[in-house]
Formats: structure tokens, sequence, C-alpha cells
């Protein structure tokens, strides 16, 4: 089944289900963005708005792009304002945004889906402002080493989605690639047990 099936399919349980990957996501975004200013903020794979929710406290407009109508769907029922606009959007294409018109991208627990990194900081790069932030919160390449994917429970037993390894080394070569620096990388742990394999891995480069 292809990603995007996979979404639509997950979705109707994806805010629901038991999904510790995806609550830690919730407080490492809020935690490390609360830092920053921001108005204007592309949000990448925006699923069912979990994030979005948040984001539109702090900025005047978020253009969440996501591939998956369902998960849209559920964005589009919980969050009615016109600070919003979701966009139907494949991101291994080019995004149809202005240039040069967000002053934070964000991405959470959407990269492990992609494959070609090198094309997602290159459209990060040409739709920032200068001095803008890209912000990437995903599961931890370590968790990937051990198997650890994302997946949802159907009546016909647990779907596993395709996924691509990232390793940290990758992100940060790629990043540079792009002309992005490196801010901040942090590690998210479950229930603070740092000897633990770390959940999330969480990443902010400004243009
Ligand atoms: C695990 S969900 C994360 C949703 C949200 N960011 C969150 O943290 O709850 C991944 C999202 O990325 C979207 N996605 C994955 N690959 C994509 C692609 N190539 N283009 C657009 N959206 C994509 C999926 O449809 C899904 O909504």
């Amino acid at each position: 089944m292809s990603i995007k099936d996979a979404y639509n399919q997950w979705s109707n349980q994806y805010d629901t289900n038991v999904n510790p990957t995806r609550d830690l996501d919730k407080e490492a975004t809020i935690q490390t963005l609360s830092k920053y200013n921001f108005d204007s903020v592309i949000e990448l794979g925006s699923g069912t708005g979990k994030n979005t929710e948040w984001l539109i406290t702090k900025a005047e407009k978020v253009v969440g792009l996501d591939f998956s109508i369902e998960m849209t769907n559920l964005a589009k029922a919980k969050i009615n304002t016109s600070q919003v606009y979701f966009q139907h959007a494949d991101l291994n294409l080019k995004w149809e945004i202005e240039n040069e018109s967000a002053n934070l991208i964000t991405s959470s627990l959407t990269l492990e889906h992609i494959q070609d990194l090198n094309h997602i900081f290159q459209q990060a790069y040409q739709k920032l402002k200068p001095n803008g932030f890209f912000f990437i919160c995903e599961l931890h390449p370590f968790k990937q080493y051990t198997g650890s994917k994302a997946r949802y429970e159907t009546t016909e037993g647990t779907k596993e989605l395709e996924v691509y390894v990232h390793h940290i080394s990758e992100y940060i070569s790629e990043a540079k690639k792009s002309k992005f620096n490196l801010i901040e990388m942090n590690e998210w742990f479950d229930e603070q047990v740092e000897n633990e394999i770390p959940r999330l891995i969480s990443f902010v480069f400004q243009r």
C-alpha cells in the first residue's frame, strides 16, 4: 500500500490510538519552538493538525502541506480559522508556495517517508525568508536501526508503512549542502530515561 493510502486508512485512529512518538513530538515541538519568534509558517506533513493547533497560537499564518486527504480533512474539521490554509501537496515535488514567504518551516514525523532529503532542504531554503528557521523532529535513527517505524493496527493486523532511514550525519550534511546552519539539536527520551535509546531527534536549522 502506498504511504498516502496508508495515512488515509490510519487517519481515523491517528489522534486516538496509543502513540508515544506522536505525543512526545508534540512536547518536543512546543518546548523547542516556544523559544523562537515567527509569524508565518509552512508545516510539512501537517497531518490531522496536532501541531497546527499550537502553531497558530504563535503565528499569524500557517500553510499546512500534506498529500493525505483524510488526514487533512480531520485537521480542517478541528481548525476553523482563516489563519490556516491546508494545501494538498506531495513534498517530493516542487512546493507550490511563494518563495521567501515563511520565517519558520516545521516537519514532524514526516521525513522518515521521504527518500531524498536534499530536495526537502533545497525547497525549504527557497521558501524561507533570510534568517528563517527550519525545525525538524523525527523518529531517532537509533530507533529506526532497531526496526521501529510508523505502524498502525487494522482488523487484518499491523500495517507498517514504507520508511527511509536518515542517519544524523545525513540530516546535517544535507542541511549544510543547502547552506543551512545548525542552531540546535536535541534527543528526546521516554520518561527521561536517558540510558535508553532516544525516541526522537530534533534539529533547528537557520537559513
Ligand atoms: C506521522 S504523520 C505526522 C503528522 C503531523 N506532523 C504530526 O506530527 O502529528 C506523517 C504525515 O506526513 C504526510 N506525508 C508523508 N509523506 C508525504 C509526502 N511525500 N507529501 C506530503 N505529505 C506526506 C502523511 O500524509 C501524514 O499526514
